[in-house]
C-alpha cells in the first residue's frame, strides 16, 4: 500500500501563510475536487481557523463544518484539538472537552487529532476518551523538538504510552521544521518497531528540509505524511501535495492521487493565494527559506511575534539577543517544546528578561503558572533557583491540572442563555469569550428587521 496524504491547504497552510483568512466560500470553492482527489483526510479546522472566523471574518465556524460535510461524501475530515484547552488558551473542565468533541464530530469531523504542548500524556486522556464514546477517530501527535531530554528514546517511550491511551494512529508534529532527515529515518524506524500505530509526519518547509526529511521518513515507513496543494505550500508551510504525487509514482510508496483532481483545486485555490498576494496578507518573505531556524529552532510564527515584539517597544536592535536568551529561558524552564501556549509564553519571558536587563525581573502571569504546575509537567528539570525566585515556595501541583476544575458546561450554559442559540454557540463563547460575543451580538443586530423609510 502507497503512502496516504492528508491535504492540510484548508487549514495549516492558510494558517501559515497568511493568518488563517480564507474565508468559507475560498474554503468550500475547491471542497468537490479536494473530496475526489484521493486524500487520507483533509485537514480543515483547529484553533486559529475557529478563531480568526469569528475575529476577522464574521463567520461562525460550526456553518464552515456543516458546509464542508455535505460537500465531502468520499473523503475524511480533520481537525487539530490543543488536549485540555481544547481550541483556547486555558485548561477546561472535562465536561466541556466531552461537549466540544461530541459537537465537533456531530457537525463533521471524521478525525481528531490532539496534542499537548509538553507532550504529558495526562492532558490529552480526556480528550481521547471522549473521541472514542463518540464515535471519531482518534491521532495522538507528539510535539516534535530538540533538546538533551527529546532523543529519539523519549519519543519512543511517549508513543508506547499513547498506544496504550487508545489512540487510533500517532502523529509526529514538528511545528518549527526542525526535525533532520536522518533523525527522521531513525525516528520513524524506531517508532515502527516500538508500536503498531500508523505514523503520520506533519512538519514546515521554513528551514528549507522538509521534502529531504519526508523522503526519509518514507523510506522509513512512514505511512501518513501531511503536505498542501501547490499554490499554498512551501515556505512556512507544508511541502507541495503534487510534487510528493510525482515524486512517488511508480514507487510502492505511490499514494495514486489523481492528478486531474488536483490540478482542478490547485486552479480554484490559485486564485485565492492571487487574492492574497494582491492584498498583502500574504507577505512574500514567509514563502522563502529561513534556515537560520535551524540555529535558534525557534518556529517561523514565533520568529514573526519576537520581531513584533521589540518593534512596538523600539528594540528591534535586541533582536539577536533575544533569539540567544530563548533556549537559556527554555532550559531553565525543562524544555518545553515550543509550540502554542508556550512558544509565546518563553518568546515573550526572553523579551522581557533582555529588555529589563534583569533575567526573570518580570514574570508574565502565564510563566508563573507554568512554574506553578498548571500546564501539566515539565518534560525536564526546572531550574531550581528560577522557580524560587519567581514562585517563592508556593506549592508546586503534581497531578493532572484539570483535576482542579469542576464541570463548567451547565454554568456556561446559563451565562449565556440570552445570546447562545445552540451548544454549540455556548462552546464558542466558552472557548473564545470576548470575539464570540462581539460576533452573537452582530448577528443579533443583522437578525432585526432594517427600517426603511417610505416616502409619503
Ligand atoms: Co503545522
Amino acid at each position: 500500500m502507497g503512502v496516504k496524504i492528508v491535504e492540510t491547504s484548508l487549514r495549516d497552510g492558510h494558517q501559515s501563510l497568511f493568518a488563517t483568512r480564507m474565508n468559507t466560500e475560498e474554503v468550500l470553492s475547491a471542497l468537490p475536487e479536494l473530496d475526489k482527489a484521493g486524500f487520507h483526510a483533509l485537514e480543515i479546522w483547529g484553533g486559529a481557523t475557529f478563531d480568526s472566523c469569528l475575529r476577522f471574518l464574521n463567520e461562525d465556524p460550526w456553518e464552515r463544518l456543516r458546509k464542508a460535510k455535505k460537500i465531502c461524501k468520499h473523503t475524511k475530515l480533520q481537525m487539530l484539538f490543543r488536549g485540555q484547552n481544547i481550541l483556547g488558551y486555558r485548561h477546561y473542565a472535562d465536561d466541556v472537552v466531552d461537549k466540544f468533541v461530541e459537537k465537533s464530530l456531530k457537525n463533521g469531523i471524521d478525525i481528531i487529532r490532539v496534542f499537548d504542548a509538553l507532550n504529558d500524556i495526562r492532558n490529552l486522556e480526556r480528550a481521547v476518551k471522549a473521541t472514542k464514546k463518540y464515535g471519531g477517530e482518534c491521532q495522538i501527535a507528539l510535539s516534535y523538538t530538540t533538546s538533551p531530554i527529546h532523543t529519539v528514546s523519549y519519543y519512543v517511550e511517549l508513543a508506547k504510552e499513547v498506544e496504550k491511551l487508545g489512540a487510533d494512529s500517532l502523529c509526529i508534529k514538528d511545528m518549527a521544521g526542525v526535525l533532520l532527515p536522518d533523525t527522521a529515518y531513525e525516528l520513524v524506524s524506531e517508532l515502527k518497531k516500538a508500536v503498531k500505530l500508523p505514523i503520520e509526519l506533519h512538519s514546515h518547509c521554513t528551514g528549507g528540509l522538509m521534502e529531504m526529511t519526508y523522503l526519509k521518513a518514507i523510506e522509513a515507513g512512514v505511512d501518513i505524511i501531511d503536505t498542501a496543494l501547490s499554490p499554498l505550500a512551501s515556505g512556512t508551510s507544508q511541502p507541495c501535495t503534487e510534487a510528493f504525487n510525482f515524486a512517488l509514482k511508480g514507487t510502492k510508496y505511490d499514494p495514486k492521487l489523481n492528478v486531474e483532481m488536483l490540478n482542478a483545486a490547485a486552479k480554484k485555490m490559485q486564485v485565492v493565494r492571487q487574492k492574497y498576494i494582491a492584498n498583502g496578507l500574504l507577505n512574500p518573505k514567509v514563502l522563502g527559506f529561513n534556515p537560520n531556524i535551524l540555529i535558534y529552532q525557534v518556529p517561523g510564527g514565533m520568529l514573526s511575534n519576537l520581531i513584533n515584539q521589540l518593534k512596538q517597544q523600539g528594540q528591534e536592535d535586541k533582536l539577536e539577543e533575544v533569539l540567544k536568551e530563548v533556549p537559556k529561558v527554555r532550559k531553565d524552564l525543562g524544555y518545553p517544546p515550543l509550540v502554542t501556549p508556550l512558544s509565546q509564553m518563553v518568546g515573550t519571558q526572553a523579551v522581557m528578561n533582555v529588555i529589563t536587563g534583569e533575567r526573570y525581573k518580570m514574570v508574565p502571569k502565564e510563566i508563573n503558572d507554568y512554574l506553578h504546575g498548571k500546564y501539566g509537567k515539565a518534560p525536564g528539570e526546572v531550574n531550581a533557583e528560577v522557580r524560587k525566585k519567581i514562585i517563592g515556595d508556593d506549592k508546586v501541583i503534581t497531578y493532572r491540572p484539570a483535576d482542579d476544575l469542576k464541570p463548567e458546561f451547565k454554568d456556561l450554559k446559563k451565562k449565556y442563555k440570552k445570546i447562545a442559540k445552540t451548544e454549540e454557540d455556548v462552546l464558542s463563547l466558552a472557548l473564545f469569550p470576548e470575539v464570540a460575543m462581539k460576533f452573537f451580538e452582530q448577528r443579533k443586530a443583522d437578525k432585526k428587521p432594517t427600517k426603511i423609510k417610505v416616502k409619503a
